[in-house]
């Protein structure tokens, strides 16, 4: 796919319907050749629109208008670059947590969470957080994961955490206002009600730190699950990472899973793990899969927003 190619589909298949701002940004992208050379000198993983945008929201530059947007980045590219070639898209949505918590709540408990991919950890602390699946509340306080779920009963509980670690490349601190800035930056222009929710699981996990390690999922989960209390169930998961990671360590992480006691719950675009026949998706927009130890369980809307599980 070129980088213009990947710019239409950005727009068409992710912001479309999700954020205005984004589609018209990515798709007049798509068709300016002077912005396509200045990211087409970028290594590969350094081109998306995700990671620009972020990067120009955390610069300060605009992005609802595309001629504004052009006008900023062709100015000050000597410093988007150099964010791109050091930044990676980390965005961390405790709303995830609202897809993981039946799985989670039906486990044997008191529970040991593992996550890879980690970014800040604010998907550790799915017992800190209220919910709402439809007209079923769960929880107390903030901030409130609402969820639309179907073909399953919402949880009735809680899960009791005991142990709580992430394992990251690069781990984000809530702690810190310049990873915060950049979570926020993160974070696309309309979702105002994402932001909040960003600074209200800040304060959750700022308020308890995660113990959270720099390192591979690989090479570094069995040293990192050893640490795990005896006598809790060991859940080592995931969201949204393994499209970072290439085949041949996705493959290699499944195995390595495998091999740990506990249980493993991963929720990831569908091409990334090997699965046997998945049912039709509910539409044509981009959903997860939701699976225990290897298992597809259901549909899952990226954010956590929507859960569809399978018959
Ligand atoms: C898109 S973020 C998702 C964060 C979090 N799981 C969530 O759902 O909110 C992906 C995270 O995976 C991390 N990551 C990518 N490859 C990794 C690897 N090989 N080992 C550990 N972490 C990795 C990135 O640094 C980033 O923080």
């Amino acid at each position: 796919m070129t980088i213009a190619e990947s710019y239409v589909e950005f727009a068409t298949r992710e912001a479309r319907g999700v954020s205005p701002a984004y589609e018209r940004l990515s798709l007049a992208v798509s068709r300016d050749d002077e912005l396509l050379a200045l990211l087409g000198a970028l290594p590969r993983g350094k081109r998306q629109p995700n990671l620009l945008f972020g990067v120009v929201r955390l610069l300060g530059g605009p992005v609802d208008d595309p001629a504004a947007f052009r006008d900023f980045a062709l100015a000050n590219w000597p410093a988007i670059e150099a964010e791109l070639r050091t930044r990676a898209t980390q965005t961390n949505e405790p709303g995830r947590c609202a897809v993981l918590l039946p799985v989670l709540a039906a486990l044997p408990q008191p529970l040991a969470l593992l996550e890879v991919g980690a970014s800040a950890g604010l998907c550790l602390y799915p017992d800190r957080y209220a919910y709402r699946y439809g007209d079923h509340a769960l929880g107390a306080g903030e901030p409130v994961l609402g969820c639309a779920a179907t073909g399953l009963a919402p949880p009735d509980r809680l899960p009791e955490v005991v142990w709580r670690a992430g394992l990251d490349l690069n781990p984000l601190r809530v702690t810190e206002p310049a990873d915060v800035a950049w979570l926020d930056a993160l974070i696309w222009p309309e979702h105002t009600h994402r932001r909040a929710r960003l600074r209200a699981a800040a304060a959750v996990a700022a308020s308890d730190p995660p113990l959270l390690v720099r390192g591979d999922l690989v090479d570094d989960l069995p040293a990192l699950a050893a640490r795990a209390p005896a006598g809790a169930t060991l859940v080592v998961f995931h969201t949204s990472v393994l499209y970072q990671v290439p085949a041949p360590r996705r493959a290699a992480f499944a195995d390595a899973v495998r091999g740990l006691p506990g249980h493993w719950i991963s929720n990831e675009s569908p091409d990334v793990l090997p699965h046997d026949a998945l049912p039709e998706p509910p539409d044509e927009a981009l959903y997860n899969v939701l699976a225990l130890d290897g298992r597809p369980l259901a549909w899952t809307s990226p954010h956590g927003q929507a859960m569809t599980w399978f018959g």
